[in-house]
């Protein structure tokens, strides 16, 4: 049934259960702790948690450094404690998802050290070696100004070995199918345990060819599919979710032509351009990355978010866009990283206006696919810039005006908690937004509940509709007769505009407001016509169909689909 794509109309909470809660009051957060915030996150209305990696891990890279592939960290907790939690989580109706680090491993991992003292070993050539110091040994560091180099010499393997990454995260040979094996197994096993996929880090680079001679690495794209194949075979509803920052030229490569690769990637093409509109009211790069982007499989989805746990990667803008994002939300040298982001948390970046911080979640909750959030941007977390790199915008979840934000019973937390300040957890915390009916907490909560009534944004097609003021985006969605139009304005001014929903006949006239009273007729001459507020955004149904009504429908609709084609399209138009 189509309607089993669940990862279509889902909304996705990121968290780390290190930072989350703390149960045992040892300053870390722990699975235990986890569980017992599971009904605020079923009460915010999440449908699926992406939980960072939480394997046994040295954590030099905040656990995307795992020495065990099938251990839980102990300060988090046991295998026992994860399973009580992705139970809790199924009882509640909630998804588990979660990383799945495989580019590389901790230099601590076993088969690194058994490869690295034994050239017999059958984990040699798990690793990329090589006796000579290769010639692009300088090139293609991922964290450049803190890592130096993509090859380190290792006195007790006496060679080289490849590390894309940190040189404590030396990098497996995914070619070699042992370790292909070896990953399907890592799978395998999280699968049985309870999740619904996984959150695959790195995936050019776990896909691209290694090795001393390699220069540009090729993607072996097929790996995708024998790593969907395997899962859908062990677990049907299971997803992968790829972190791959690539140009949308690759776009079908990577969800694969006929929809058998990734299930969803994260876009980061719309994600840096949306920054750029938020940074100067200019939606013109947005909406081309929308369309740039817009062509995927049908059973394909995309990730849309804001800000997560790494910098915000401004890579992919021109030179002037890069600039103008800077000055607006990171001018100073401290806010910046790696020569191409900004390591702020979204809240502080909008300097704490709720007007605009509403703005940009209307916006990512309305683009198409499904929305990623993260954890603490419900309520406006700041940063901790004393911090270093990205640790800054990782500190631990504020749950109150207790001390330690209610974190944890410790006075040593494993980061520190925010406290004084705009952003201390005197202020900005869970419990006092609660009670605060206009808190953003409660409006998140809202946007949340009205996403998921709004299935059009994950399923439908989109178009986006004119209103000749480059400040004003307006898209519209349509999916199975329905349509829902949204209207987000940039500007720090009022916008008048006037535009046509193309929609015919009768039901393109009147537009229902979602969020409110402001339901809009149209002129004399077709046009709808509406004064947006600074930063205002609306959410319409177009034609004003109930939704209730509709509901029964799609899954009629959906066991239509089931059993052979729908004969009855008409059915969404009488519902009318
Ligand atoms: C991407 C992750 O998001 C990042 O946090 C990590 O450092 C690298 N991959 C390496 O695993």
């Amino acid at each position: 049934m189509i309607s089993d794509l669940w990862y279509k109309n889902a909304v996705i909470y990121c968290l780390s259960v290190e930072t989350f809660m703390d149960a045992n009051g040892d300053g870390v957060g722990d699975f235990e702790g986890l569980s017992r915030r599971l009904d605020y996150l079923h009460g915010l209305g999440v449908t699926a948690v992406w939980l960072m990696p939480f394997q046994a891990s040295p954590q030099r890279d905040d656990g995307y450094d795992v020495s065990d592939y099938y251990a839980v960290d102990p300060r988090y907790g046991t295998l026992g404690d994860f399973v009580a939690f992705t139970h809790a989580a199924k009882q509640r109706g909630m998804r588990v998802l979660i990383d799945l680090v495989v580019n590389h491993t901790s230099i601590d991992h076993p088969w690194f050290q058994e490869a690295r003292r034994d050239p017999g070993s059958k984990y040699r050539d798990w690793y990329v070696w090589s006796k000579k110091k290769p010639k692009n040994a300088n090139e293609g560091m991922v964290f450049p100004g803190v890592q130096k180099t993509t090859w380190t010499y290792d006195d007790v393997a006496g060679a080289y070995y490849f590390h894309r990454f940190y040189d404590h995260q030396p990098d497996l040979d995914t070619s070699n199918p042992a370790v292909q094996a070896e990953i399907l197994k890592i799978m395998g096993f999280w699968i049985q345990l309870g999740v619904s996929g996984f959150r695959m880090d790195a995936v050019p680079f776990v896909i691209g060819t290694k090795g001393a001679d390699v220069t540009t690495p090729t993607e072996q794209f097929e790996m995708l599919r024998t790593f969907r194949e395997f899962m859908q075979w062990r677990q049907g509803d299971s997803i992968v979710l790829a972190e791959a920052n690539v140009l949308p030229e690759t776009d079908m490569d990577y969800f694969g032509r006929d929809g058998d690769r990734m299930h969803m990637m994260f876009n980061f093409q719309v994600n840096q351009n949306l920054f750029y509109a938020l940074a100067s009211a200019d939606t013109g790069p947005l909406i081309k990355a929308m369309k740039a982007t817009k062509p995927r499989p049908a059973t394909a989805q995309w990730g849309q978010f804001l800000r997560n746990h790494d910098e915000l990667d401004l890579g992919r803008l021109e030179e002037d866009q890069r600039r103008a994002v800077f000055a607006a939300f990171g001018p100073e040298t401290h806010m910046q990283l790696y020569d191409r982001g900004i390591r702020r948390r979204l809240a502080p970046m909008l300097g704490g206006d709720q007007r605009r911080l509403e703005l940009a979640y209307s916006l990512q909750f309305t683009l198409p696919g499904t929305p990623v959030i993260r954890y603490g941007d419900e309520i406006g977390m700041g940063d901790d810039l004393d911090l270093p790199e990205r640790n800054c915008a990782r500190t631990p979840m504020q749950w109150s005006a207790e001390p330690n934000g209610g974190f944890t019973k410790s006075d040593k937390p494993v980061l520190p908690v925010i406290s004084g300040g705009p952003w201390g957890y005197e202020h900005v915390n869970a419990a006092t937004q609660r009670r605060d009916p206009e808190s953003l907490l409660n409006w998140t909560e809202r946007i949340i509940r009205m996403r998921k009534e709004v299935p059009e944004i994950g399923w439908g097609d989109f178009a986006v509709i004119t209103s000749r003021d480059p400040a004003v985006l307006i898209v519209r969605y349509d999916w199975r007769d329905n349509a829902v139009l949204f209207v987000h304005n940039f500007a720090d001014t009022p916008r008048e505009i006037a535009f046509a929903t193309g929609v015919p006949g009768e039901h393109g006239r009147r537009l229902v407001d979602l969020l409110g009273d402001d339901h809009l007729e149209c002129d004399e001459d077709g046009k709808h016509r509406l004064v947006v507020e600074a930063y205002g955004y609306r959410w319409y149904r177009v034609g004003g169909l109930d939704y209730l009504l509709r509901r029964d429908e799609i899954d009629l609709a959906a066991v239509r689909v089931s059993g052979g084609r729908s004969k009855d399209r008409s059915a969404g138009r009488r519902s009318r």
